[in-house]
């Protein structure tokens, strides 16, 4: 577009505007909305470390045999001091995001005693990646204890108690301060709301715990709540932290959308994607601010099996369909969704980790193949 403005931000505009208009206007909007979604856009790939570089050539084919309108621009991360001797990402890197605004992103390697903040925290703290999102799906043919799991989680992931403001009071009592804004916690309950209306979901659940932290968890929830008055097309429920775990291990189908302040993200997102087979398979998305989103695998480099062909790519696929989803390329993102989990379901081709023996390059060539055909 010769005005710069990334097609995702265009399309968004024009479907809130359809939704107000009718007769000839809508169905030019909507003309135009299928048209832009077509053209070819282009996405920073950041391949990362380890097993990364395999995963990311295996999506790359796939996106290829799907003939999805992506391009790719290849980026390293690793982490540099700029000037004040602060570290930041490569400038090539950042030029890149601030002009795609859609990234994926592979494992990267946290170096232990490098000197430097985790590189994943730096593309977070960079980018202002607020939101986490990880949809948590069964998958047919891979069994867990669940079955029809089908759920989100949507973390707040810039404050709470991970604002990292820790001292010492006097010898031998410490004082973590647990951060909450009316900001971040406005801007985190708005996107679950816009994300449910986006992915065609029904009901936003607060995970909570505002009966004994009435102040800070007290205002989380009142930023849902309000949320909720705008978004009244959308069910909301509240529910504290302990009785979502209780009624997760018993019945995880009852859940749709569950959005929550940092910690309790963190932990409750790892607990979903085990019920679902674990981070092998899990996707996730980070959401940022200027329209910037990073999808990127959850699980980490794989060190023992990298360069070995062994890799299972569906976590970096299914987050590059999330991505796809984001972007408003349903057709394709249901395409290679669907010939992924064909794949898996047929139980043919697998590899190590899901029970097989076959290679990372014949997997991805199953799915390939698949792809091709649907
Ligand atoms: N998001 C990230 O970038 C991220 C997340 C976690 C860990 N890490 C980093 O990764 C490195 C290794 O961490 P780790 O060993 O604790 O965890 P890991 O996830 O790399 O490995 C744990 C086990 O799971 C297996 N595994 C992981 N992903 C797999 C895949 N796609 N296919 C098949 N098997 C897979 C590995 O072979 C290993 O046996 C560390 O430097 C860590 O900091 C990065």
């Amino acid at each position: 577009c010769p005005c710069n403005v990334p097609h995702l931000q265009i399309v968004n505009l024009l479907r809130k505007w359809s939704l107000s208009i009718s007769g000839q206007d809508k169905i030019k909007a909507e003309e135009c909305i299928a048209c832009l979604k077509e053209k070819m856009q282009t996405v920073t790939l950041i391949p990362g470390d380890g097993i990364g570089p395999e995963i990311s050539t295996a999506v790359m084919k796939i996106f290829e045999a799907a003939q999805a309108p992506i391009q790719w621009e290849e980026r390293n991360v690793t982490a540099i001091k700029g000037p004040g001797g602060k570290w930041v990402i490569p400038p090539d890197a950042k030029e890149s995001m601030d002009r795609n605004k859609m990234g994926l992103k592979g494992p990267l390697k946290t170096p232990i005693a490098a000197g430097h903040p985790s590189m994943n925290l730096l593309l977070r703290k960079t980018f202002d990646l607020y939101s986490n999102v990880r949809p948590c799906v069964s998958i047919e043919g891979y069994k867990t204890p669940y079955t029809d799991v089908n759920l989100v989680t949507i973390r707040e992931n810039t404050e709470g108690e991970y604002s990292g403001i820790e001292h010492v009071i006097v010898d031998g009592v410490v004082q973590s301060i647990k951060l909450i804004t009316e900001q971040a916690s406005q801007r985190i309950a708005e996107y679950a709301f816009e994300y449910a209306r986006n992915n065609k979901r029904t009901s936003v659940t607060a995970v909570h715990k505002a009966n004994i932290m009435r102040m800070s968890d007290g205002l989380f929830l009142r930023k849902c709540r309000e949320a909720a008055e705008r978004n009244k097309d959308i069910k909301f429920t509240e529910m504290y932290l302990d009785t979502v775990c209780l009624n997760m291990v018993q019945d995880p189908t009852q859940f749709d959308i569950l959005v929550m302040p940092n910690l309790y993200g963190d932990i409750l997102s790892d607990l979903c994607a085990g019920l679902i087979g674990g981070l092998g398979v899990t996707p996730s998305g980070n959401i940022g601010t200027n329209g910037v989103a990073i999808f990127e695998s959850v699980h980490g480099t794989a060190p023992d099996i990298a360069g070995k062909d062994m890799a299972n790519p569906t976590a970096l696929l299914l987050s590059a369909v999330m991505m796809l989803r984001h972007m408003g390329l349903h057709d394709h993102a249901k395409r290679i969704e669907t010939a992924c989990f064909d794949t898996i379901r047929d139980k043919k081709v697998l590899t190590g980790d899901l029970g097989g023996k076959s290679k990372c390059s014949e997997f991805t060539e199953a799915i390939c193949q698949r792809v091709r055909d649907l």
